[in-house]
């Protein structure tokens, strides 16, 4: 996929996580892996609303700017988006974002770890809580990393959420899924309570994943007969 069509889509997603109320002020920030080894990332310190294919900025493995307008620095969330890209070769693309269900969730310090709805089974699986990380400190990425290996989806503890996927919209479905079962999981437990879905039931959903395309890492996949990965 060339630059532009992913800086295209790096806009779009920002502005559909403005409109979706997932971001306030200058809240959350995108970032892609290009084919050439630099990196996309959306500018610090404006809102996801008013970007545009130029103001995102270009950079290299540490970080440092190789290109940008008007003097545009990256996202000081940048070293988490590195860190997924340098633990996870699978990954290119990162989005981090304040969906306020989920958000509750990991304001709460409530993992979403119950195996309760078929798509977040099959597309996601359990979302830990990851350990509490000052923002754009290297401890954002030091609480994220153990979690990596075996999740495309967490929760930042009094934070917010995170995804990462093979690309910008495989990544942002994932934000969408997980705010979608934040909502209907705060819906059970006022109705009551969530059910599990039984352990044979489970290892179908999980086996359905190739049949569905989906791509990443599933935390409970070994565990699976059926598991594509
Ligand atoms: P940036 O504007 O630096 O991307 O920061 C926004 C944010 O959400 C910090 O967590």
């Amino acid at each position: 996929m060339n630059e532009t069509i992913i800086r295209e889509q790096m806009c779009d997603v920002c502005h559909k996580m403005w409109q979706l109320g997932w971001v306030a002020a200058n809240d959350g920030n995108v970032s892609a892996r290009l084919s050439d080894g630099s990196f996309l990332a959306t500018p610090t310190g404006i809102s996801k609303s008013f970007i545009t294919p130029e103001k995102i900025v270009k950079i290299n493995a540490k970080g440092e700017v190789i290109e940008a307008i008007d003097g545009h620095k990256p996202s000081s969330e940048i070293k988490m988006h590195l860190r997924c890209y340098e633990e996870r070769p699978d990954v290119s693309a990162v989005v981090h974002a304040h969906p306020p269900t989920a958000t509750g969730y990991a304001v709460a310090n409530k993992a979403l770890d119950g195996y309760t709805m078929i798509e977040a089974v099959i597309a996601v699986g359990s979302v830990p809580v990851t350990p509490y990380g000052t923002p754009s400190t290297y401890e954002v990425p030091e609480a994220i990393t153990p979690y990596l290996k075996e999740h495309d989806v967490m929760l930042l503890q009094n934070h917010g959420a995170l995804t990462v996927g093979a690309d910008i919209i495989t990544a942002y479905y994932r934000m969408e899924t997980l705010e979608l079962w934040a909502k209907i999981s705060l819906t059970a437990h006022l109705l009551g309570g969530e059910k599990e879905i039984s352990r044979g039931n489970i290892d179908r959903l999980c086996g359905m994943r190739e049949q569905y395309g989906v791509t990443g890492k599933h935390p409970g996949y070994k565990k699976y007969p059926y598991g594509n990965e």
